[in-house]
């Protein structure tokens, strides 16, 4: 029963942070599995705001153990300064645990991000600019930094080397721009080394022996399931997988231990970066959604495009990441509309279709087919069952889980922790 596995449906940002710190309080260790600190998750625990980049949500929880496991990709800069906010405002981060595997975010991979896409010109990804896609490239490539080689200068100066060495001459002969000295790559990465020690581990052999001993361990998933590189909307995607595979490979954990798989579902939906989107919005009805959402990206501070419910992505994501459950959130947003458009298929080039379809061409053509669900206009904020909603914001739920495939265990009626109404347990 112990590990499960919380992740975004859609394309990122439909509440992972608030979900995983309601759960937080009843769990064991709390992991992120992949991505860095592209991610932007807000967490809202009475007056206080929390917006948490790199570390576990599970940091809020004191019981609970936050863990980076090998698949993230870790900035030392920005981890420090996060943990040091955190430390400022009385959070303990001192249980915190860094996998040795997982991979250093450079200076130089920030830099071949940034001048990446300034050279893509109109055909750019739109990426946080955070380094993510250069250095998962340098992990595949096998000329990427690990946490570890922090402690051996001689193997971190030849990693570095080899790395810099097919990088200076893209970035003097092509894209006109400074060589990167090792020398200076590798002392400001060893400033960090004495400042990470207490947290390293060997976070595989820790989340097992936890699993072992019955404890509970919570996945926590970056981006969506639309930003997957496998299962996403390549190439407008993030560069690792935040499906549920990915917390095997992530995390180093079976995936015969994995009991409960989580999907996090916006009651519309948001975008934030370049890349098709069919139910995206461009009338007032958009800019509503994103007023009332407060859709601002977390991490950028770009808006994020706003649309209606996509119930073909839902069904996708319940069928790439095998979900138990969802969690439905913001419908507390949707207040005050008369009717409210749900898509529930797509018109391809004449054609009704129900899935996602997997050639890039259909799914740029695709148009949404809506369906009209009545509105409702009683405030929902103080719901604490879901008898307490107004008949059509109940039917509004039904249908979703109807059409998506999976059942709305947990529905969020406001960005607070208390501000949930829970249906069946997660635990
Ligand atoms: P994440 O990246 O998936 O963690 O999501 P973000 O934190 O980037 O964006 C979600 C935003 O919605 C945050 O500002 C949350 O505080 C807020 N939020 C989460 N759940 C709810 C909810 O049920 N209702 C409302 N109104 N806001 C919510
Ligand atoms: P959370 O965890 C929304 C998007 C970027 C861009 C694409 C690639 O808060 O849901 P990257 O920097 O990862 O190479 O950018 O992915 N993106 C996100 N969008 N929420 C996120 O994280 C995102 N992380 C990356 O906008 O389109
Ligand atoms: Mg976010």
């Amino acid at each position: 029963m112990p590990a499960l596995v919380l992740l975004g449906a859609q394309w990122g940002d439909e509440g992972k942070g608030k979900a995983t710190d309601l759960l937080g309080g009843s769990v064991d260790y709390v992991v992120r599995y992949q991505g860095g600190n592209n991610a932007g998750h807000t967490v809202v625990v009475g007056d206080q705001k929390y917006a948490l980049h790199l570390l576990p949500s599970g940091i809020l929880s004191p019981g609970c153990t936050p863990v980076i496991g090998n698949g993230v990709v870790v900035d030392p800069s920005v981890l420090l300064s996060e943990l040091s906010g955190l430390n400022e405002r009385g959070v303990d981060t001192s249980k915190l645990l860094i996998s040795g595997n997982a991979h250093i975010i450079t200076p130089y991979n920030v830099t071949v991000d940034k001048v990446t896409e300034r050279f893509l010109g109109k055909r750019k990804i739109g990426t946080t600019g955070r380094g993510i896609g250069p250095t998962y490239a340098d992990k595949i490539n096998r000329v990427g930094i690990r946490v570890q080689d922090l402690y051996d200068e001689s193997i971190l100066t030849q990693k570095v080397e080899a790395a810099l060495d097919v990088k200076n001459q893209m970035l003097t002969k092509l894209y006109n721009r400074r060589a990167i000295a090792v020398g200076q790559v590798v002392e400001e990465l060893l400033d960090y080394a004495d400042k990470l020690a207490p947290y390293v581990a060997d976070t595989v052999l820790v989340l097992n022996q936890a699993l072992e001993q019955d404890k509970v361990v919570l996945f926590e998933g970056g981006q969506g399931t639309l930003l997957d590189i496998d299962h996403g909307t390549y190439p407008f995607v993030t560069s690792s997988n935040p499906t549920a595979g990915g917390a095997c490979t992530g995390a180093g954990v079976g995936p015969t231990k994995i009991s409960r798989v989580i999907g996090i579902l916006k009651a519309y939906t948001t975008r934030v970066g370049a890349g098709p989107f069919p139910t995206e919005l461009f009338d007032e009805d958009g800019e509503a959604l994103r007023r009332i959402g407060g859709e601002r990206g977390v991490t950028t501070g770009r808006d994020r495009r706003c649309g209606w419910f996509d119930a073909v992505i839902a069904r996708y994501a319940t069928r790439v990441n095998g979900l138990t459950d969802f969690f439905l959130t913001k419908l507390d947003v949707l207040t005050g509309w008369e009717q409210i458009p749900v898509c529930v298929a797509y018109e391809i080039d004449g054609r009704r279709v129900e899935e996602l379809p997997y050639s890039q061409t259909d799914f740029h053509h695709a148009k949404p087919v809506y369906e009209m669900l009545p509105g409702w206009n009683e405030d929902i904020s103080k719901a604490k069952s879901f008898s307490d909603l107004p008949k059509n914001a109940q039917a509004y739920v039904k249908a979703l889980e109807e059409m998506s495939g999976a059942p709305i265990s947990a529905i969020g009626v406001g960005p607070g922790r208390t501000e949930t109404i829970e249906i069946n347990s997660f635990l």
